[in-house]
């Protein structure tokens, strides 16, 4: 157990100083993998079936005899996180229903005592993220329908006391060393209590710092912690914060759904460099969805697209990875979209033109380069314009229609966004 607890101001500040050197490797990394994986896969109509469709308990467990996760399951997912290009997957070790994905022996209600030939997934998975280079991050309820102290937590104090003993037992089975060092730990819904202090957020994730120091948290345990997490859209934080978009695949669920259900919701490979694009204009990172089938199989409406945009980041990824600043050019081209990194300015460009004209730029680049082959183009520059006269064909981006042109500037770009008379704000008199 820990020493004496740290006060939230005395933790804030604690957890402030090393904030920048544990999260360095997750601020260039950009780009995640969620997985939602569990009973609620069973019946493939959204996670949270259990509540919406108001199961009893007894009849709920049952599907645990159902649940056949193939061995190697977990492999599978990390070698797509891995193609894609990601660079860490965070998964459900128990999501709302309470169902564990590891031998727990705090929550017997787990993959391996409940499901025939059910076996550690968690570890599996661990396992496999290591093998493949990428970082661990693990997913932990804290609102739980299945432990019966879940509920009466938020009126009796002896269950609060047990629930709260219950949760930190599963946080030290899963983080005190058996599964090795764990890069993030994602917790989620924070209900019913309603603040740090009824969760015992303090102690509790002082608690998980002295048994993973370097860990990354984020804000779902009623404490800011590490980084912001908007849900199925992408804002930024405030000007400092770390903030982490996390999004379905097919906008609709995060646990399996069948996709010739769903219809033609799912990301392609342009939707999704979309989303990679919104998130590198404001600095922050993206955690993309897929919810495997009740044998851990990949859902098939995501391999493709994925594994596209993995193509598409092994000649673009400089635009993508790594240190970025918030984009200050906005506006400057009706078909194209911009991010920033220092002096240079990244084109995004959606729609192939040959031509490609921006406006705004009030000084000019050293070098615009198309960004997968290196090669550098010709342009003019006049106050408030760079053209680009012949894109070559050549040069088109043919995995996801989306070619990236990289503006090198010898001092950070000067930008005014385009106004609705564009010459007003060069000063120019228009009479
Ligand atoms: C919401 C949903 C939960 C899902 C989470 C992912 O909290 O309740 O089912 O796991 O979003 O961010």
């Amino acid at each position: 157990m820990i020493r004496s607890i740290l006060s939230r101001p005395a933790y804030e500040e604690q957890t402030a100083v090393s904030r920048e050197s544990r999260m360095a490797w997750w601020r260039d990394a950009r780009y995640g993998m969620f997985i939602h994986y569990g009973l609620h896969t069973v019946l493939g109509r959204n996670e949270w079936a259990m509540a919406l469709e108001n199961w009893p308990i007894d009849q709920y467990e049952k599907l645990a005899e159902q649940f056949r996760p193939k061995p190697g399951c977990a492999r599978e997912w990390v070698a797509l996180a891995k193609q894609a290009g990601m660079k860490y997957a965070v998964l459900t070790t128990r999501h709302h229903e309470g169902f564990s994905l590891w031998d727990s022996q705090a929550n017997p209600y787990n993959v391996v005592r409940r499901s025939p030939g059910g076996y550690d997934i968690v570890r599996e998975f661990v396992d496999a993220c290591r093998e493949a280079g990428l970082r661990v991050g693990l997913y932990f309820s804290l609102m739980d329908w299945h432990h019966p102290d879940s509920w009466r937590c938020a009126f009796d104090v002896e269950a609060r006391l047990r629930f709260h003993a219950f949760l930190k037992d599963m946080l030290c089975e899963l983080l005190g060393g058996t599964y090795g060092k764990i890069d993030i730990l994602w917790y989620d819904v924070a209900r019913p209590l309603e603040s740090a202090e009824g969760w015992d957020s303090l102690a509790m994730n002082q608690l998980v710092r002295e048994m993973q120091p370097e860990i990354i948290i984020n804000n779902r345990s009623k404490l800011n912690e590490d980084f912001s997490t908007p849900e199925e859209h992408i804002t930024a934080a405030e000007a400092g914060r770390a903030w982490e978009s996390c999004m379905t695949f097919n906008r609709i669920s995060w646990g399996y759904i069948d996709p010739t259900q769903v219809g033609p919701y799912s990301y392609n490979a342009q939707g999704i460099l979309r989303m990679l694009h919104s998130v590198c204009q404001h600095a922050g990172n993206l955690l993309l969805n897929i919810g495997p089938k009740i044998d851990g199989s990949v859902p098939h409406e995501a391999v493709e697209p994925l594994q596209s945009v993995g193509r598409w980041l092994v000649k673009n990824g400089p635009a993508v990875y790594g240190m970025l600043d918030r984009s200050t050019v906005f506006h400057a081209n009706g078909v194209c979209s911009f991010t920033q990194r220092g002096n240079s300015v990244y084109v995004w460009q959606w729609i192939w033109t040959t031509e490609l004209i921006l406006g705004g730029f009030m000084n000019p680049p050293k070098a615009v380069r198309i960004l997968a082959d290196g090669r550098t183009l010709p342009f003019d520059y006049t106050p408030g314009r760079i053209t680009i006269p012949k894109m070559p064909t050549d040069g088109r981006d043919r995995i996801a229609n989306v070619t990236i042109l990289e503006m090198e500037f010898i001092s950070p770009p000067v930008h005014y966004r385009c106004s609705h008379y564009p010459q007003l704000h060069l000063g120019r008199d228009l009479h």
